[in-house]
């Protein structure tokens, strides 16, 4: 297949980073049962390689949540449209997130959530934009720290494509200004809307 953009993370470390993750997880929930919440549609396939590496009991839930705003600045303005199929009451829930931006929408989710009464609740980020973070938020685990670009593969999308790279690649010109970010949004959806996470 042809090289899509410009790779960003390999698909050999993005798989070496997973089993890492995994172990480490495995690690902390020792002795207890996990409670993985993946946030549609992007988390999927990270979500999916990750259950592969968790060796404590866990079960798999998922919950879709779209935001108001530009396709390259969420609102923290965030509705669910698919909710969990149960409780997670006294459970250890570990929220998996593709990729954390502004972090407005993580912030929505983790009010959310701790409003359950989990017994714990951390998250899992594969992806996180440093420089983008409008909220200070706990994220226990984290993949890679990645530049402030716009980027596809490995479950993330442009307009619901590329979810299926094997690899994670950047879109936009590296100009670091953020100007090659939004002339893809700009081109695409032609300007404010809702995007689902
Ligand atoms: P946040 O609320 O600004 O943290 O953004 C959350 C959502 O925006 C993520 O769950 C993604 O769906 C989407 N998003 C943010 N940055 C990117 C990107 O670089 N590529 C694809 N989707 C992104
Ligand atoms: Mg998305």
């Amino acid at each position: 297949m042809e090289r899509v953009g410009e790779t960003v993370v390999e698909a050999a470390a993005l798989q070496r980073r997973v089993a890492e993750l995994g172990a480490e997880v495995s690690r902390d929930y020792a002795g207890r049962d996990l409670f993985m919440m993946g946030v549609l549609k992007g988390a999927v396939f990270f979500v999916a390689d990750l259950m592969r590496n968790i060796e404590v009991p866990c079960e798999v839930d998922f919950m879709a949540v779209s935001s108001y705003g530009s396709m390259t600045d969420s609102s923290g303005v965030v509705r669910i449209q698919k909710d969990l199929d149960s409780s997670i009451e006294g459970k250890d829930v570990l929220i998996v997130e593709d990729i954390v931006d502004s972090g407005l929408t993580l912030n929505y989710l983790l009010r959310n959530l701790r409003a359950r009464s989990p017994r714990s609740l951390e998250v899992c980020a594969l992806l996180v934009k440093p420089g983008r973070r409008k909220i200070e938020l706990p994220i226990r685990y984290v993949g890679f720290e990645i530049p402030n670009r716009f980027v596809v593969g490995y479950g993330l999308d442009l307009d619901q494509r590329f979810r299926n790279l094997s690899y994670v690649a950047a879109l936009d010109a590296e100009s670091g200004s953020g100007d090659g970010l939004h002339a893809v949004g700009d081109a695409t959806r032609g300007g404010p809307g809702r995007n689902a996470a």
